[in-house]
């Protein structure tokens, strides 16, 4: 497969955003949006330039995670404490970046993570994030806290999508709600186990005022989280669910253990992107003892702090079977709508490769322990 292509921009594309209704959304672009993108060259130049374009409520919900941010830090810090190890003299002109998962095939190992609320950020939400996503051959996670119908997401999105699950205090609903989104035409379930309740939110809390009522029409009222959930829900859910049903949120290797006996597809280390539980520790070091728990039973994916090509070869070589971002193409929605989501996604695919060219590794299956130094 051919690889280090030029990214490329329609300028067309990017015009059509910049007429896409900013004002309608409240934010506060001095500049067009997605005018001048070609200078965003990696997920932090879209973080700064996405920071003056989207207003401040939006801004302190997305950027914002739990109490004192530690976790937040941490999900950072501990990928740029790890070092890589390349190899030389290793032919790399092909590199190929497919992954299987669930039977799908996707071109590289990166997923688009559910995240609620898109509506704050652009006012064609989850449609555009959809729309962007497919442009760039991602698969794209729908929030049950989505701010649109995931009929109405899933419909948009010409690629493939999978479901967040938020199992709601009314069980009836609940199944129902799994019913739209495979009907729909959502390929795995990805049911959240880390929100009882939520975290301490206070950045984003301290901004709420400035952000009108969410909109949430999946769910069954604003107190969605239940607390009562429990592993007989799990069962519960896997006695009807059509596709595979993953866990979001796990942290702990015993819980992982659990997961797989409890016959689950599949794992996602998460702690929601530092947005739940402060002092968690990062992801990608919770990832190599779930991983070792799991012992290849099921794909094991892993988001929090992804920001670079070298964080998933990092995640890879620490057992993960493909990573999901955040954060990141939430920035790309907040520049430049679709099209900014496809060039967050693009960057990351491009950087992805070019590390895995540059460590010597030019195929999955060879980005194992060997690329830590
Ligand atoms: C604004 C925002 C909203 C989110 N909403 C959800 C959600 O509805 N359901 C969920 O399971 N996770 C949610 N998450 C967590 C993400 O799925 C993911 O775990 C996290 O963002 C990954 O970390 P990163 O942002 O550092 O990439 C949300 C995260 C953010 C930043």
């Amino acid at each position: 497969m051919p690889v280090l292509q030029p990214i490329m921009t329609s300028r067309r594309a990017i015009l059509q955003s910049l007429c896409g209704g900013l004002a309608a959304a409240g934010l506060r672009a001095q500049t067009p949006a997605g005018a001048g993108m070609d200078r965003l060259l990696n997920l932090f130049d879209f973080e700064t330039d996405a920071h003056t374009r989207i207003s401040h409520g939006a801004w302190e919900r997305i950027s914002g995670a739990a109490a004192d941010e530690i976790t937040l830090r941490w999900n950072r810090e501990a990928y740029d404490h790890i070092r890589l190890k390349p190899r030389i003299l290793i032919d790399v002109s092909k590199l190929d970046t497919r992954v299987k998962l669930f039977g799908q095939e996707l071109p590289f190992p990166i997923l688009l993570a559910p995240t609620g609320g898109q509506k704050f950020i652009h006012p064609e939400g989850e449609l555009a994030a959809a729309r962007g996503a497919a442009a760039a051959s991602a698969t794209y996670v729908i929030s049950s806290s989505a701010s649109m119908r995931v009929e109405d997401i899933a419909r948009t999105a010409t690629g493939p999508v999978w479901f967040q699950l938020y199992v709601q205090r009314d069980r009836g609903f609940t199944k129902d709600l799994v019913q739209r989104a495979e009907d729909s035409g959502c390929r795995a379930l990805c049911v959240t186990v880390d929100s009882p309740t939520f975290g301490a939110r206070n950045r984003e809390d301290r901004a709420k005022g400035e952000l009108p009522e969410r909109e949430l029409p999946n769910l069954k009222g604003k107190d969605y989280l239940d607390p009562t959930l429990t592993w007989k829900d799990i069962d519960w859910l896997r006695s009807f669910a059509r596709k595979p049903v993953l866990l979001k949120g796990v942290l702990n290797p015993d819980d992982a253990a659990t997961a797989v006996t409890a016959g689950v597809a599949g794992i996602i280390v998460s702690n929601h992107g530092a947005r739940n539980l402060d002092t968690v520790p990062a992801t990608i070091d919770a990832l190599p003892l779930v991983v070792e728990k799991v012992a290849g039973r099921v794909p094991v994916l892993v988001d929090g702090g992804i920001r670079r090509g070298t964080d998933i070869v990092k995640a890879l070589a620490l057992g993960a079977t493909a990573v999901q971002i955040g954060r990141p193409y939430l920035w790309g929605l907040g520049v430049a709508g679709a099209d900014g989501v496809t060039r967050v996604v693009q960057i990351l695919r491009k950087e992805f490769e070019m590390a895995m060219a540059l460590m010597g590794r030019p195929t999955l299956a060879s980005i194992d322990r060997t690329v830590l130094w």
